[in-house]
Order: structure tokens, then sequence, then C-alpha cells
């Protein structure tokens, strides 16, 4: 039977090993390992990539997020708009600043739907964090025109959408964490642009959030001056690490380029099948990179068990709503934080979000990675065809 991984690190590795191995002997043999030339390198290259001013090397996305909302401003007792369909790290960090998250529901692209910003908002709502999920970016005109009006500030999760970006009417083009007061990057391993084990970036324009972002992702010290200026965490980015994303940042370019054939792979292969809705929007403002290539199928999980029967790897991001996880569920379990978080859709309903509960029980990533070959992909895709017992001819 052949297998198709749904991630491929160890391919990764090998098609670039001399490259890794001497990045990781020259940081070694230096002795650089922490805050180093590599780190402020890639700090550097990070920073002209996305378009920005500053950008600071952390160790989590989960940490870059924290970093974003305490270092932009967000304080204890404000409430923070952002959507349930997420990795938990974007409504916990929120929570992890003694604020409280109001969860919105999605569109059909799975994002933030942004006509629901105006209902959402209380007397304390101070920010917005817009999640840009699988590759692509939220409505992030309509976003901070609206934030501009009311005086929020914007703290994007871009954890899934590095390169992703968007046209803007214009004609001037911007990519994910550029928009808002910060961006928050996640380079977990399986991620677009992954490292080897877990990294983040914060990414901002303003100064002064990279200034306080710098001193409070270690310690809250002035590494200059050696004096403390903030209560915080350790969350260094290690030079190691960065020496080696500095090699894969050399081929990042190429690998969306990659990403964007395959799913152009995929879109083409399963057009045609009517129970399966493949991730294409067709507004041409946006360009994605499919950190995750997610599909609706009908009949979701006798899909994923018959891929998996036949040797596909698939994730299914995410099969319930954070909201409905045994932390929230139990109000116990939450009550130390800052309460229940709010919930608000077009329905009105105060305890479900109807779009993120169908797309929990719809949803499901295909496997998408440079490295993946296209007659890989057309595997895929004519196993798919065959569990909706469709004819299978050249894909
Ligand atoms: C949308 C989103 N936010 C935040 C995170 C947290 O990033 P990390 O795993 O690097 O801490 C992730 C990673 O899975 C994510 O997908």
């Amino acid at each position: 039977m052949q297998k198709v991984r749904f991630v491929n690190p160890q391919k990764q590795y090998q098609d670039h090993k001399e490259e890794f191995i001497a990045a990781f002997d020259d940081v070694l043999s230096r002795g650089a390992i922490v805050m180093q030339n590599d780190l402020s390198d890639f700090e550097e290259t990070f920073a002209r990539f996305c378009g920005v001013k500053h950008a600071v090397g952390v160790n989590s996305g989960t940490s870059a997020i924290w970093l974003g909302l305490r270092a932009a401003g967000v304080k204890p007792g404000d409430e923070v708009l952002t959507v349930a369909h997420t990795f938990i790290a974007t409504i916990s960090e929120i929570y992890l600043v003694g604020a409280t998250p109001t969860l919105l529901d999605v569109g059909n692209d799975y994002n933030m739907d942004p006509k629901l910003l105006e209902k959402a908002l209380t007397p304390n709502t101070t920010a917005i964090e817009p999640v840009h999920l699988n590759g692509h970016l939220c409505d992030m005109e309509f976003i901070m025109d609206f934030a501009q009006r009311k005086g929020l500030l914007v703290i994007e999760d871009a954890a899934q959408a590095l390169g992703a970006s968007l046209r803007l009417a214009d004609g001037s083009v911007k990519k994910a964490g550029s928009f808002g007061n910060a961006g928050c990057f996640s380079l977990y391993w399986a991620k677009a642009l992954g490292g080897w084990g877990n990294n983040g970036v914060l990414v901002t324009n303003d100064d002064s959030v990279a200034d306080k972002a710098r001193f409070m992702r270690y310690n809250g010290e002035d590494r200059q001056t050696r004096k403390f200026y903030y209560h915080s965490h350790n969350l260094l980015m290690d030079n190691l690490h960065a020496a080696l994303l500095n090699v894969k940042m050399k081929y990042f370019p190429r690998w969306l380029e990659r990403r964007r054939e395959i799913a152009a792979l995929y879109h083409n292969g399963l057009r045609d099948v009517s129970p399966v809705q493949t991730p294409h929007f067709d507004d041409n403002r946006y360009t994605d990179i499919y950190t995750n290539y997610v599909i609706r199928a009908e009949r979701r999980d006798e899909l994923k068990k018959y891929l998996d029967d036949n040797g596909i790897e698939t994730l299914v991001s995410w099969p319930s709503p954070t909201y409905s996880e045994p932390l929230f569920a139990d109000p116990k379990l939450n009550s130390e934080y800052g309460g229940q978080p709010r919930l608000v859709s077009e329905s009105g309903a105060i305890n479900t979000l109807p779009n993120t509960e169908k797309i929990c029980r719809e949803v499901i990533s295909l496997p998408l990675y440079p490295e993946l070959s296209d007659e890989e992909a057309g595997h895929v895709v004519q196993t798919i065809k065959s569990f909706y017992s469709i004819e299978t001819g050249e894909t």
C-alpha cells in the first residue's frame, strides 16, 4: 500500500542535510548559544520578508501571542474579540494576560466574520485578535478600518499565515502580521516555516512595542543596561534554532510556490467531486500559503477512516469548538481566570456558534508540504474519489 505522510520533516532534512549540519557545527564551534548574530540575522530577514520594521524571535507561537498582547497594551479586565475556531493558545493567552475573550463565529473562509464585530463590541473591548487560519488572511481591510474607527488594538494571530498576503483597495499588497500593532507567528516544526522544534516570532512596525517585546522575551531585562523593567518569562529563541531557520529562510519563497502548486493539483483534482468543497474563494486579492489544505467533506469521519486505512495521513483541526473543551464546559476550571467567554453569532445564540460547529463536523486537512510529489497528491485525489465511488481517471 502506498503511504502518504501528513508532514515529512525527515525528507526536508535529507534534502538540505549538509547545510543544516554545517550551521549546527558553526554555532556550536563558536559557542554562540544565545542572543548572537544568527538570531539578529534571522530577525532581519524575517522582518524584511513580512514587510515590517521589527521581528523578535521567541520560543513558540504561544509565547509570541502572549508577548503581542502584553507589548501592544492589552490589560487585565479588557475584552478581546477573537474566534473559537482556532488553536487553544489564541484564547488562553488572552486569559493569561488577565483579559477575557469574546468568541465570534466564522465565515466560509474559516476566519472571523467581520460583520459580527459591531455586535460583539462592549465598553470594555480594547482589542481584536484576528486569526488567519490555514494560511488565508482575514478581511484585514475591514478589520483595520473598524479597529481604527473604534480605537481598538489589533494583535494578529498569524501563526498559520507566514507569507499570506492581501491586495488592498489602493493597490498595495500587505502580508500577514504587518497590519496590526503586533503580528504573532508560530514556527512550530509542522508549520509552513517550521523550526527544528518550537519557535515563534513577534513582528511590529511600532518601535515601542518592539522594545517592550525585546525586554519581555527575557524576564523584562534591558540587555544593554542589565536593568529589569517588567515581570515576564524567559521566552528566548535559541541561537542554534535561529541558525537552522536561516538555512530554511533561503528556500522558503520557493517552498511557498510549491505549496501553491500542490493546492492547485488538489483543487483541479477535486473540483468536480460534489461531496467535497475545496478551499478556493475566487477572490484574487488574497494570496494563500496553504499551511493546511482544508476541504469540507460529506461523511467526514468515514472519509478520514478510509484514507487512514489506505495509508494516507490526514488531520482534523478541530473536531469540536474550543468552547466545548473541558476547560470551558466545566466553569470551575475556568473560574480562576476572567470568566466564561461570550459567544457572538448571527443567530444571537448564547451558547453556540453555528458556523463554527458545522465546520468542526466537516473539515479535514490533506497532506501538503513542498516535498510532497505530484504523484502522491494525485494518489490522495484518486483515493478520495474512490471513497465517494467516483470514476477515477487521470487527475
Ligand atoms: C492559530 C494558531 N495560534 C497559535 C498557535 C500556537 O503556536 P505554537 O504551537 O508555536 O505555540 C498555533 C499553533 O499550532 C496556531 O495554529
